[in-house]
């Protein structure tokens, strides 16, 4: 029987939105319910309880909101709270986010793959596993992403400052001969135009999981028969934690990402 309650998606604020028009791509019938925190943005550097709290005050949020499955749009959150958040919500399906090292490990050439996240995600036991993993005989050397979530939330992205944000922190890696460049935060897809033009002229994929976390949601719909009715006309619903022109900012942002 058909299920067409909505699949929240939440993240501390913008960045979740590349997930959620990867999920809207790759499953045009589901209604969505996107949260971006927004009052507690940015969750990169914040002591890890801290962030446990909001991911769970989030789940329970969309929860409320009648979503028959979450994605935790955020590696961040994921990687500070997903075993809390899969203890506590038992009967949920939760989908997270686990930085994509896995395919760079599989496509370098040069046997170094470059990682880009939060602090708090690159100091976490996910990516110390993942790393640890897949990265067997590979160098894989991480950078936070200084500056990028705030660019991204104040709409800079295209700004000359982007570009130098971008320099400061990949430069390092192309020097040291990384061929993958793997985005480990859901805001830094908003910046790829800059990481472009950051790598021109050299043979470097950036890395952007989004689109197998969207077919991670299509399997966990299957296999636990909660795929919405073909013929249903979705819905987008965009809540926030922050005020009214935060709100419209996520909407804004979505139809402009799309
Ligand atoms: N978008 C988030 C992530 O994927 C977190 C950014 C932040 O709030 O610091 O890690």
């Amino acid at each position: 029987m058909a299920n067409n309650s909505p699949i929240g998606v939440y993240d501390s604020g913008l960045g979740g939105l590349t997930v959620w028009r990867e999920v809207r791509r790759a499953l045009p019938t589901e209604s969505l319910v996107y949260l971006g925190d927004g009052k507690n943005c940015p969750y990169g550097s914040r002591p890890r309880e801290e962030i446990v709290r909001l991911a769970d005050e989030a789940v329970a949020r969309l929860v409320a909101e009648g979503c028959k499955m979450v994605v935790v749009a955020c590696n961040t959150a994921t990687a500070a709270a997903i075993d809390f958040l899969r203890a506590k919500y038992a009967s949920l399906p939760i989908v997270g986010m686990e930085p994509a090292v896995k395919p760079a490990c599989l496509a370098t050439r040069t046997g170094i793959v470059g990682v880009i996240a939060t602090e708090r995600s690159l100091d976490g036991d996910l990516f110390r596993r993942t790393a640890a993993r897949y990265g067997e005989g590979i160098k894989v050397i991480t950078a936070p992403g200084r500056g990028f979530v705030e660019l991204v939330e104040e709409n800079r992205e295209e700004s000359d400052e982007a570009l130098e944000t971008v320099h400061r922190v990949v430069d390092g890696m192309v020097a040291e001969g990384a061929d993958q460049i793997v985005l480990g935060c859901t805001h830094y897809p908003f910046l790829m135009s800059a990481l472009r033009r950051v790598v021109e002229g050299r043979n470097i994929s950036i890395i952007d999981p989004s689109p197998a976390v969207a077919r991670r949601v299509a399997q966990l719909l299957e296999k636990f028969s909660l795929a919405a009715d073909p013929r249903q006309t979705p819905t987008y619903q965009f809540i926030t934690f922050a005020d009214e022109e935060y709100r419209l900012r996520l909407e804004r942002k979505a139809l402009s990402s799309l």
